[in-house]
This record gives structure tokens, C-alpha cells and sequence, in this order.
């Protein structure tokens, strides 16, 4: 199933960069371009990066705004910006 499909990036891909250590979108997008055209997909590959055992990922099970919390790294913040 393509989580991008502006790039045609897989979630099987996803998983995969983020196996090797892609832990925020930002760094997928780095990896695969995922996420850098139209950005409808960040969120998307935000909530499966969430499922690899990100330290962040608490604070989305908590509902807390994650990037608020003082938790998340800034330069995440305009690539979720681009996509809302
Ligand atoms: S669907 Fe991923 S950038 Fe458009």
C-alpha cells in the first residue's frame, strides 16, 4: 500500500528507512523524498514511524502535541507545517 504517492513510496518502504534508523519525517523524507512535494503523506508516515519505538511516540499516546512538548525536534516543525 503507498503511503506517498507522489513518489510512490510503500509503507513496506517506510518501515524499512525507518529500520535503519529514520526516526522523525524529516529524515524519511531525507531518505526516500517522502513527503517533499505535495506533504499530504507526513502525517501518515508520522503515525508509522510512531509504531517503531520512537521516545516521541509517548507523547502522541498520550495525546500531547508532541512538537509542543519539548520533546520533538524543531526542524520537524515546518514539514508538518507544509502539511496541514
Ligand atoms: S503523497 Fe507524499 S508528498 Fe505527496
Amino acid at each position: 500500500m503507498y503511503v506517498c504517492s507522489c513518489f510512490g513510496i510503500t509503507e513496506k518502504q517506510v518501515k524499512e528507512h525507518a529500520d535503519a534508523g529514520a526516526c522523525t519525517p524529516r529524515q524519511i523524507a531525507s531518505a526516500s523524498k517522502a513527503g517533499t512535494d505535495c506533504g499530504s503523506c507526513v502525517r501518515k508516515i508520522q503515525s508509522l514511524l510512531g509504531r517503531g519505538g520512537c521516545p516521541r511516540r509517548e507523547l502522541l499516546d498520550q495525546g500531547l502535541p508532541a512538537l509542543t512538548a519539548g520533546a520533538g525536534s524543531p526542524d520537524e516543525a515546518p514539514l508538518l507545517e507544509e502539511a496541514a
